[in-house]
């Protein structure tokens, strides 16, 4: 079905038995993971050289962000977003959830409100409360199936309180990339009601529908100074395990306090972080152009499949993300993460993400390991419906 391109994405490397958080197979079960969001591909061949280099130098010292790694963030930036960065804005993170919890610290004191559109990456619901803060979620509305942003229940759910809004967009799990229009009204909502924002881009570079990314801090000036934009390479380019991300923060008041909230509790990147994060921007184009591809082929062939074959299982159109938000609420009795896992499968549960009902489905991986997954299911469900 897809043309493998030099990059290979259809070669199956064996995961199992590695130190891969997704494939480590509890109670030693062969479940096809489809669920935490790494990708089974290696990485870009440019970082993989990048990262010898740097090993080959043999010293492992302290590292600091080098003029070469911020150079290259800010060339990303104004390349792909035309977002013209000051290397000043950078915060630089061992990951993005620390910069969470970072930015409830740094940007609501103690028993203030968190707004959250929910469902979502379960940190955004752990975060506010394990720093002391008020989580308020307030559901995306449906258009159909395409999820969006329900103003009227954000009104509703400020209080004198509310101090934050933690935004996610692209949005996991629900694949949406909102549009300028979209977020140019959450900007006029958070300034009508003075509310600091924590934007997750860390899907930003995985659009698999045209047109560029639009970092919400981009849509006009009040928003960028009370924004805080998180962004990573880790997504994108398959480098999570690296541990490298950072903070863009425009004003320097909330820089200073995002700064001092994390001050000897959060560690900086390491050096082959950087040396990765460095690679995969300045050269690594050509990956993510075919990674996008490849991608785009698995999202459309599974669209084709449960259409097909599932008609019961509902999929949210994605526009962004290798992530899969499915309607499995016609299963009835049978919808639950281990009926998938006898049916040899391990799907993320839609209730951690407050979408009780739902799964979430990691599509990013050979198209061979995609078809066997869904051929299981389908078997699966078969039997019982
Ligand atoms: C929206 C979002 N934020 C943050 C993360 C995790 O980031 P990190 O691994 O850098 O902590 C993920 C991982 O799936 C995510 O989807």
């Amino acid at each position: 079905m897809t043309s493998d391109g030099q990059f290979h994405f259809d070669r199956l490397i064996d995961r199992r038995g590695t130190d891969s958080l997704k494939w480590h197979a509890p109670h030693g079960r062969e479940l096809i993971p489809m669920w935490v969001a790494d990708m089974d591909f290696a990485a870009p061949p440019c970082v993989l050289h990048a990262l010898r280099e740097r090993i080959d130098h043999g010293v492992f010292g302290y590292a600091v962000a080098t003029p070469h790694v911020e150079e290259a963030v800010v060339q990303w930036a104004a390349r792909h977003y035309g977002w013209d960065i000051d290397p000043q804005w950078l915060v630089w993170l061992p990951g993005l959830v620390p910069g969470l919890h970072l930015a409830c610290r740094a940007l609501a004191e103690a028993d203030d409100e968190v707004l959250v559109l929910v469902p979502v990456y379960p940190p955004f619901l752990t975060a506010p409360r394990l720093t002391g803060r008020h989580l308020k979620t307030v559901p995306l509305a449906r258009d159909g199936n395409r999820w969006t942003i329900d103003l009227d229940a954000l009104r509703e759910a400020i209080t004198p309180r509310t101090r934050l809004l933690m935004f996610c967009h692209p949005h996991n799990p629900v694949g949406r990339a909102f549009t300028r229009a979209e977020l140019a009204a959450v900007a006029g909502f958070c300034a009508t009601h003075n509310l600091l924002v924590c934007s997750d881009e860390i899907h930003c570079d995985l659009r698999l529908e045209p047109g560029p990314h639009v970092p919400l801090a981009t849509v006009d000036d009040g928003i960028a100074a009370r924004t805080v934009t998180l962004m990573s390479t880790a997504k994108t380019f398959n480098l999570s395990g690296l541990c490298c991300g950072y903070a863009v923060i425009p004003n320097a008041d909330l820089r200073r306090r995002y700064h001092a909230a994390g001050r000897e509790i959060v560690s900086h990147p390491n050096a082959l972080a950087y040396a990765a994060c460095r690679a995969a921007y300045a050269e690594g184009e050509p990956w993510r152009a075919a990674v996008l591809d490849y991608l785009r082929r698995n999202r459309d062939w599974l669209v084709t499949y449960l259409a097909t074959h599932l008609p019961m299982v509902e999929m949210s159109p994605v526009e962004a993300t290798y992530l899969a938000w499915l309607d499995t609420r016609a299963l009835g009795p049978h919808n639950t993460v281990r009926f998938f896992e006898q049916a040899g499968v391990r799907l993320s549960d839609g209730q951690a993400f407050h979408g009780p009902g739902f799964m979430r489905l990691n599509f990013g991986c050979p198209q061979s390991t995609l078809a066997l997954a869904l051929e299981r299911l389908r078997a699966a469900i078969a039997a019982v419906l």
